[in-house]
């Protein structure tokens, strides 16, 4: 039993040993590459945020945000500043776009990031207190096709990672004044029925009734069956970008559902939102969620800014693909493998090996005692193409043993000629 042991909710992410095989750190670079790849293939640029902040970066504008308000990790340094681990990237990616110039440069700014989020919640399959986003995030366009161009972007994601069964949920929460007026007649369908509602709706009725909504309670969600939509209180302007953002959904032949009861839990989003959701993952079930937030940007700048962007969680990706059974290349494997079987045979090989990687081969080497077969199964259990093996008699003559390992064939080869020897294998592989 370890000593020390990780606090609960957080998790490694290992090349072998792992419990689950989400953990598997090779799936990880997998998946990384893969995102980066189709960041890349719609214009998007990396940016890094260091992994804490100023708490007020966060807080700003979220006094009803349960991420920020109740799941953040917060401390002080030294000096007693407040300080606060990211729940989230949208903020920290203003922060730093602001401080660093970025809104100068040109008109439309496409940024991504790889990140990992602390939040305290509830551990539990799907959810824990780090986990790691991909999220996106264009500043400078208020255009609606740039809602759907978004969308799209995510689900060429999961395309390019061979999930399927995705659904795309979608609604508006309109603009202060929509949202003004909706709440309003949202309050007068709930008052005659509030003390039948959950304790934490019934706190969210005076604190943000729209959140109540979201609520999973049984008998929240049969009362809210006769509940006025949101869809009806819009502004023409709200209604019009609605209507703009579903239609270039259908032009690029992307389906979805109009699900007015959906508000998400943060309160910057304005106008669109929109979740994707995976039958298989249990109750954790939205692999990515995101909408528009014109007018938050400039709670950081007073520069006023339209932004929208979404953030999808990698350990539900990865849940998602192992549960599709999605292909995932396999991890690579040493192509050689060399074997000394005496200590002075060690120089020698490790000399050839030193000369195949820099050919670029990927080469290994045992520098520990064993016998034989030992090592030879060692090798095989690391999946090598090739042993290179060399005893005091090899030694003596100047060869070394290659076994091809699938065949079972050997051949003796002068050490001299053993690099271009392997390199003209490694190259036909
Ligand atoms: P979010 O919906 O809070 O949005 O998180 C985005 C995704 O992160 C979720 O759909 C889920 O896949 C994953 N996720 C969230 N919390 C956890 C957790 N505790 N454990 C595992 N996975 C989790 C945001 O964070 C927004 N910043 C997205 C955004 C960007 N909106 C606009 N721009």
């Amino acid at each position: 039993m370890a000593k020390y042991t990780l606090p609960r909710g957080l998790f490694d992410i290992l090349p072998y040993g792992f419990r689950e095989l989400w953990q598997e750190v090779h799936l990880w670079q997998y998946l990384e590459k893969i995102v980066r790849k189709t960041a890349q293939c719609y214009g998007f640029e990396e940016i890094r945020t260091p992994l804490f902040e100023q708490e007020k970066v966060f807080s700003i504008g979220m006094a009803t945000s349960d991420i920020v308000m109740k799941e953040m990790y917060l401390f002080e340094d030294r000096k007693h500043r407040p300080l606060a681990l990211r729940p989230e990237g949208t903020s920290a990616v203003l922060r730093a776009f602001f401080e660093g110039g970025l809104s100068h440069t040109r008109k439309v700014h496409k940024l991504f990031y790889l990140a990992p989020m602390f939040r305290y919640e509830k551990p539990q399959k799907g959810r824990y207190r780090q986990h790691h986003q991909f999220g996106a995030e264009v500043l400078g366009c208020a255009a609606y096709e740039q809602d759907a161009e978004v969308i799209d972007l995510l689900i060429s994601l999961y395309r390019n990672l061979g999930i399927r069964e995705l659904h795309v949920d979608i609604n508006s929460v309109g603009d202060m004044p929509s949202r003004e007026a909706y709440k309003a007649a949202l309050l007068d369908y709930l008052t005659p029925q509030k003390e039948a509602l959950s304790p934490e709706s019934r706190v969210r009725f005076a604190q943000n009734p729209l959140r109540i909504l979201d609520s999973k309670a049984p008998g929240d969600r049969q009362l809210l069956e006769g509940a006025p939509s949101i869809l009806d209180f819009l502004t023409p302007e709200c209604a019009d970008h609605f209507s703009g953002v579903l239609a270039t959904l259908e032009e690029l032949q992307i389906p979805y559902t109009v699900n007015p009861k959906m508000v998400r839990g943060l309160d910057y989003y304005q106008k669109t939102v929109f979740e994707i959701v995976s039958s298989d993952l249990g109750a954790q079930n939205a692999i990515g969620g995101g909408g528009r937030y014109d007018g938050f940007p400039s709670l950081f700048s007073g520069q006023d800014l339209p932004g929208i962007g979404f953030g999808t969680g990698l350990e539900r990706l990865l849940q998602t693909m192992l549960a599709q059974g999605s292909p995932i290349p396999k991890k690579e494997a040493p192509f050689v493998f060399s074997l000394p079987l005496e200590r002075t045979a060690r120089p020698p090989l490790l000399r050839l090996t030193q000369s195949l990687r820099k050919r670029g081969i990927f080469a290994e080497i045992a520098l520990y005692k064993g016998k034989i077969q030992d090592l030879l199964s060692r090798a095989e259990k690391r999946g090598a193409s090739y042993c290179l093996i060399m005893g005091a008699e090899e030694q003596k003559r100047g060869v070394v043993r290659c076994k091809e390992m699938d065949l079972r064939k050997e051949e003796v080869v002068p050490i001299q000629e053993a690099a271009s020897y392997l390199a003209k294998k490694w190259e036909k592989r």
